[in-house]
């Protein structure tokens, strides 16, 4: 079968194309997936650069997102048939409750092959049904960017219609946060470096829209379109050029849901946090549990993904360069035809 693989070069890792890979069986228990799309996200970057906090399997075949359908199944697999549309768990063995480090030391793409293969075996647990509404390309975008966001919003940001968020950035994760908030009816603050993106969405739906190039100081903006008190809640996915913005954003006793590295690390000024009563809860995307709880969301509002754009197997290495340039709006999306 054809795959990539992030094989090791002079800096960092390098994305290479093998047409005669073994295509996988499925054993006891597990399912094999004719992967029909993929979706790329930050993650991937850091991967490709070495750069990526966790441990990188050697020759990985990288991508944590993808769909597909069944096209075999293992002896013992009880739940799911040959044509089931599936995508695969970004964590297999994180199926419900807390976090724990058993739940999150595979993660695909990673520790374990991901889903930029025309073939993928993974364990029927890690094989998660989708709305009946998306296609393979929609379907794609879920594990990774939707599930950060609806984590970040429903479990540990507990949005109630009325409140208000901040989102950053127009990326993958922004833009479903942006989407869930909507269903949830919460009100959204949203800061992007481009005019364009910010058109695009107030036309989505955000109530305020502020261009942090043009207002690096934005959460003094932030404070004033919230007469003074602060959001409920920051999602946030900068990092080190975002963090001490967020903290001053966030009201009393508000959350900041610590997601992303985008503009890079730091060190944090613990001031904000004890004198304003500041809950930091960093996020790592979310359990099949969760999945399931956000596909129902997203079959009960309809609610279909924002693809930028859609690239070929072939041109996967473009698709990657794409996501680097930050030129994207929503989910960067690569069809696999078998
Ligand atoms: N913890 C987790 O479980 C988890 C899960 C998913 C993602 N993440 C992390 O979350 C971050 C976003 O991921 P993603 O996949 O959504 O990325 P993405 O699609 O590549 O989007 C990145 C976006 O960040 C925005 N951005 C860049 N610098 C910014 C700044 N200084 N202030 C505000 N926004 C800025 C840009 O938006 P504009 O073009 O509009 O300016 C850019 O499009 C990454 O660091 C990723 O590693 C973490």
């Amino acid at each position: 079968m054809k795959a990539y693989e992030l094989h090791a070069a002079k800096n960092g890792l390098s994305l290479t194309f093998n047409d005669k890979r073994a295509q996988p069986e499925p054993g006891h228990g597990e399912v094999l997936i004719r992967v029909h799309a993929v979706s790329l996200n930050f993650r991937d970057l850091l991967i490709a650069d070495g750069s990526y906090g966790r441990g990188t399997k050697a020759n990985v075949i990288p991508v944590s997102d993808g769909a597909g359908e069944i096209s075999a199944v293992g002896p013992g697999v009880t739940s799911l048939r040959v044509g089931d549309r599936v995508v695969g768990a970004f964590f297999p063995d994180w199926t419900a409750g807390d976090i724990t480090e058993a739940a999150v030391s595979s993660s695909l793409g990673g520790s374990v092959d991901g889903m930029l293969s025309q073939y993928v075996v993974l364990p029927e647990r890690a094989a998660l049904k989708f709305a009946d509404h998306l296609s393979y390309e929609e379907a794609a975008t879920l594990p990774c960017a939707a599930l950060t966001a609806w984590q970040a919003l429903v479990d540990i940001g507990r949005v109630n219609a009325g409140q208000t968020v901040l989102l950053q950035g127009t990326g993958g994760v922004s833009i479903f946060a942006l989407q869930f908030a909507q269903a949830m009816g919460a009100t959204v603050i949203q800061t992007s470096s481009s005019n364009d993106k910010l058109e695009r969405v107030r036309q989505m739906g955000a109530r305020h829209t502020i261009n942090y190039r043009d207002t690096p100081e934005w959460s003094q903006e932030v404070r004033r379109l919230t007469d003074g008190r602060g959001v409920d809640l920051v999602v946030e996915v900068g990092g080190a050029g975002t963090l001490e913005q967020s903290l001053q954003a966030v009201r009393v006793g508000g959350t900041v849901a610590t997601i992303g590295l985008v503009s890079g690390v730091g060190d944090i000024n613990p001031l904000p946090l004890i004198s304003r009563a500041i809950r930091l809860n960093g996020v790592y995307v979310g359990s099949h549990a969760m999945f399931a709880a956000m596909n129902k969301a997203i079959s009960a509002h309809q609610i279909k993904p924002i693809m930028d754009r859609a690239f070929s197997f072939e041109q996967a290495a473009d698709a990657y360069a794409w996501l680097r340039s930050g030129s994207h709006f929503g989910k960067v999306v690569i069809t696999i035809k078998n």
